[in-house]
């Protein structure tokens, strides 16, 4: 199943490119107000939220009881994030010691060499299951392109899921880890991120878009992690003037049906570097056995 081929498609249009290019024409000239970053990477640190959720599973694969993931999004780097930051954020990630670390997009915000302010950040992680990273619609912008990612990836011992997965095995318990490529400006496709994956095998599936939730919770994942849309970034009391999810995805928890989304706010910003009732934050998933009376 193509998921951009159905009722939600949102493919990049030559009104969403201009858009694309009109963002990163005024935030490269915002980037250049000195002062910008450490004003954003002040306001990130001293609000920064750690988001705690607990992956349910049944007793059969209690060999996943205690795995825990950290899933960072839209950091944005570059734009009000330095180098400096990034590592002290992932030093930060570094210290809880997670199994593994998962990237949910929008790593970068318009340049190509925004790749480089990771070098030493990502240094400071080495979980024992890896670091695996899914592509954002920035990761697609004018002058950056997915090759310079994968490349990206590639050279940090970085897995891209983009349409694929992979399963993680614990003694006779497994799980299937996936991801799809950006629903607004990509090529999401659901079915090759859970070929291979087993009859009943729980999956946690990657997507920087949240509005594939529907097709997910269709195909049996269990839990999606999403970003995209900052929750809102500038949301005072939740009013939220640019929202980017078209079907109420703006964060936090949503259910369908057995199924799980959790849309995280991100880390960095767009356009202007502040957020608004819209705390950064770093969601920190940990597997854990369900008891029967949790019904
Ligand atoms: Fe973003």
């Amino acid at each position: 199943m193509r998921a951009g081929d159905s009722w939600f498609t949102a493919r990049a249009g030559r009104v969403r490119r201009t858009i694309a290019g009109l963002v990163a024409r005024t935030n490269r000239l915002l980037d250049a107000v000195p002062g910008t970053r450490s004003l954003y990477e002040r306001q990130l640190f001293r609000s920064l939220s750690w988001t705690h959720l607990d992956l349910e599973v049944d007793d059969q694969h209690a060999g996943l009881d205690g795995l825990r993931f950290a899933f960072l999004s839209d950091l944005h780097a570059g734009s009000y994030l330095s180098g400096a930051g990034l590592e002290r954020l992932f030093a930060l990630v570094a210290e809880l010691k997670p199994d593994a670390v998962l990237l949910g997009g929008d790593l970068v915000h318009t340049r190509p060499a925004e790749f480089r302010l990771y070098d030493r950040a990502i240094e400071r992680v080495a979980p024992s299951l890896g670091v695996f990273a899914v592509p954002g619609n920035h990761e697609r912008f004018p002058g950056i392109g997915l090759e310079r990612f994968h490349a990206w990836a590639l050279g940090h011992g970085i897995r891209v899921l983009r349409n694929e997965g992979t399963r993680i095995g614990r003694g006779r318990a497994s799980l299937w880890l996936c991801g799809v490529d950006d629903l607004g400006e990509g090529d999401p496709d659901l079915g090759a991120a859970l070929a291979g994956r087993n009859p009943g095998e729980p999956t946690l599936l990657l997507s920087h878009h949240p509005d594939l939730f529907h097709a997910a919770a269709e195909h049996d994942v269990r839990w999606t992690l999403a970003g995209h849309t900052h929750g809102g970034q500038v949301a005072p009391f939740g009013w939220m003037p640019v929202r980017h999810s078209k079907l109420g995805f703006d964060r936090g928890r949503h259910r369908s049906g057995g199924s799980e989304l959790y849309v995280g706010r991100g880390l960095g910003a767009a356009i202007i570097p502040l957020r608004v009732h819209a705390r950064p934050e770093i969601v920190v998933a940990r597997v854990g056995i369900r008891r029967p009376s949790d019904g």
